[in-house]
């Protein structure tokens, strides 16, 4: 008898026989838009980022103008990250109900009531040494943090945030926002708690973005040490605990391993962070003419989806819908 070999490419002849078989669809609603609104005296100020091509600190008309040009394309989510004016040793400006993100949430929800605005909850951007806790005897605190880390999605809340998601990594914030929330009449506003997070040098870009490099130290001792991933699995444990909607895992890419390990571990909702030194590294390879920037950022957003994500968040989200790569749902 003849030897019978697997034809595996019977299944691929046609783009109409793979689209048959496809496992993986990548649609609008899986994704999320990361933007930076910046407190200015000028509302329509633009400010290019450097280390992020295409990616701006916005004032606040100009991201209402962004996000209408977005919205006629499909975008469906957002993500807001604020830049303060004035910053102090203890964040206020996180918290504060005038807060830079407190009155963009205002702003886009008026605007457009449709669409979903998550709010980062960190005082990272807020502090003048750019913690994303309180600091005494040069460490970072966790237990008085959590107070302002409440406050702080509590007032995210109170101006219509849809979606709350604490990146701070302090112990025991996922409860105290949910108790406060809950405690204020917000026990409708969910909680994606950024459960995962490590100290990644991927996140360079971002704090040219988002002005929020430690003024000494690193992150190392609130992030989790890449090295782990039992050890992420514990933290997923406890934030779903503590009563978290969906669990995140940043970076995305470098990580998958941890995404598939969440993923048939629980069965909550799953987000993943495509962060900023992931998007600047295509954008760079790109401009060198080294790679496609469009296909290589289809091709990592469906692996982080195959890979477990049910939501991701991505500086690439609005390219994707102005060029009609993706469908809407
Ligand atoms: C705030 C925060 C960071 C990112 C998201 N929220 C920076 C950090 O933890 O240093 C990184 C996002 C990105 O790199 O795109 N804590």
């Amino acid at each position: 008898m003849e030897c019978q070999f697997h034809r595996g490419r019977r299944l691929r002849r046609t783009e109409t026989l793979r689209a048959m078989f496809r496992e993986t669809r990548l649609t609008a609603s899986d994704l999320v838009q990361p933007y930076f609104v910046l407190e200015h005296e000028n509302p329509e100020v633009e400010k290019p980022i450097g280390s992020m091509p295409g990616q701006y600190q916005l004032g606040l008309s100009a991201l209402v103008e962004t996000v209408r040009k977005a919205v006629d394309t499909g975008l469906q989510s957002v993500l807001l990250f604020g830049i303060p004016k004035e910053k102090d040793e203890r964040g206020s400006q996180a918290y504060a109900e005038e807060g830079i993100v407190q009155q963009a949430v205002r702003e886009l929800k008026e605007t457009f009531p449709e669409l979903v605005v998550v709010t980062d909850v960190c005082l990272c951007e807020y502090t003048s040494h750019g913690h994303c806790g309180l600091i005494r005897n040069g460490e970072v605190q966790n237990d008085p943090t959590l107070e302002l880390i409440a406050r702080t999605a509590l007032s995210h809340a109170r101006s219509g945030a849809d979606i709350v998601a604490p990146s701070d990594m302090m112990d025991g914030r996922v409860a105290a926002i949910r108790d406060i929330l809950d405690k204020d009449g917000y026990s409708h506003v969910p909680i994606i708690s950024y459960a995962v997070k490590y100290a990644s040098s991927f996140y360079g870009p971002f704090r040219e973005a988002a002005e929020s490099t430690p003024s000494f130290g690193d992150r190392r001792s609130y992030q989790m040490d890449v090295a782990n991933a039992r050890e992420g699995l514990r933290e997923a444990t406890a934030d779903l605990d503590e009563g978290a909607d969906a669990l995140m895992v940043k970076p995305a890419l470098p990580y998958l391993d941890i995404l598939r390990d969440l993923r048939e571990r629980f069965d909550c909702p799953l987000a993943a962070y495509q962060v900023s030194g992931e998007f600047s590294m295509i954008k760079a390879a790109a401009k060198e003419g080294w790679l496609d920037p469009i296909a290589t950022a289809l091709e990592s957003l469906t692996a982080i989806k195959r890979a477990g994500a049910d939501l991701i968040f991505s500086y690439f989200t609005t390219e994707l819908l102005e060029k009609e790569l993706i469908p809407l749902r």
